[in-house]
């Protein structure tokens, strides 16, 4: 291990760090409009953030959470010109997922998918090596050809997790990931599984348990997580709301741990250090 390794190990996992970037405003629950508790729920006025399925021309990637935050009109509807400042909004207006360390990073990386200094789109986000990584929990993989649109026979490993309750959860989720693994070395053998790779997927994990559901507990109702992989929309009709307590340093990293140490995860494959890719054309780094 070198030092470059190491520290980006410190920003990718980010685990048990109590991040100091958490910002002190409590955005979004000030409680006004608890006379209209549907279109004001969690302090949105949802009026504003309908969903709206894209058009033809609009662009989505292979992200379920920004998807959805695209088609509510947390971020462009079109899916482009995207700004890390517009990602850090809209995460915490739709989910009220603070700006911490782990998501301005993400912002950050996802600003290397293109060419364009300033401005991302959904779909660039997608370039292979930068966040998008095989083995993922609802797509194919780059090597087998669609690594950015949902597939639910993909998503069945996840969909018939937990059987018997109505809930996912760290158990649960850490068992989907080690299975999508297990599938895909089958289908896709020169798949990379890396310590990134696993730190991302476990991050994934998070972020459908903490968003959906609760945080803290670490479940999340099955019918939520299913409506935001598969319709890419908030179940607020269904009875979703934004978590109540600010998704942030003080609870995200441990859930993300928890699902990590459920797991029992070894790197395989041919590449065995964390790379990244720092521009479309490239160069690929490894660490
Ligand atoms: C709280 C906010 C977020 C939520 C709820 C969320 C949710 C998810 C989930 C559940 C996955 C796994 C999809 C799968 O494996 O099939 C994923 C993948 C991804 N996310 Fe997000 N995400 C969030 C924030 C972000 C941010 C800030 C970025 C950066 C632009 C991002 C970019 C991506 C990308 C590129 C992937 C594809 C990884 C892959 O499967 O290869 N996400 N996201
Ligand atoms: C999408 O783009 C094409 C090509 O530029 C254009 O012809 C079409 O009208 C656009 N569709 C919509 C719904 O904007
Ligand atoms: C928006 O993004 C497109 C490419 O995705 C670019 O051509 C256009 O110039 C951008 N608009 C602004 C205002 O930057
Ligand atoms: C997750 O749910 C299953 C089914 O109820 C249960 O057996 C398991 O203990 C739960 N995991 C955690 C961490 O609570
Ligand atoms: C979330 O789970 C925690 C720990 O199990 C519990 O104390 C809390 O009441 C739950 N929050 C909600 C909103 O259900
Ligand atoms: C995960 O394991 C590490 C190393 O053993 C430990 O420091 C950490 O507290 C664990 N995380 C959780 C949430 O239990």
């Amino acid at each position: 291990m070198n030092l470059l390794f190491l520290s980006f190990l410190a920003s990718a996992l980010a685990v048990g760090v109590q991040g100091h970037s958490g910002q002190s405003e409590d955005h979004g629950h000030s409680g006004h409009g608890s006379s209209d508790p549907f279109n004001h729920a969690g302090g949105v006025d949802w009026n504003l953030h309908k969903w709206e399925k894209p058009g033809p021309n609009d662009s989505r990637g292979p992200c379920p959470g920004l998807n959805t935050l695209a088609n509510h009109g947390f971020l462009p509807r079109n899916g482009k010109n995207i700004t890390v400042q517009n990602i850090l909004d809209a995460v915490n207006d739709g989910f009220n997922f603070r700006p911490i360390d782990i998501m301005v990073v993400a912002a950050k990386v996802a600003l290397l998918s293109t060419d364009n200094v300033n401005y991302v789109t959904l779909e660039e986000s997608a370039l292979y090596g930068n966040i998008e990584h095989d083995t993922s929990l609802s797509r194919s993989d780059y090597a087998l050809g669609d690594n950015i649109h949902f597939d639910e026979t993909i998503y069945q490993t996840l969909a018939s997790s937990n059987p018997g309750v109505d809930y996912y959860n760290i158990t649960s989720a850490a068992q989907v990931v080690e299975q999508r693994l297990i599938d895909d070395k089958i289908v896709n053998p020169g798949l990379i599984n890396t310590i990134k790779e696993i730190t991302f997927r476990t991050r994934e994990s998070a972020f459908y348990l903490s968003t959906m559901g609760n945080v803290t507990a670490g479940t999340a109702p099955k019918k939520f997580v299913d409506i935001l992989f598969r319709e890419e929309r908030l179940p607020l009709q269904e009875g979703w709301r934004p978590s109540p307590v600010p998704i942030d340093d003080s609870n995200f990293p441990a859930l993300q741990s928890a699902v990590f140490n459920a797991t029992k995860w070894e790197p395989s494959g041919k590449v065995i250090c964390p790379w990244i890719r720092d521009q479309p054309e490239g160069p690929v780094f490894f660490f």
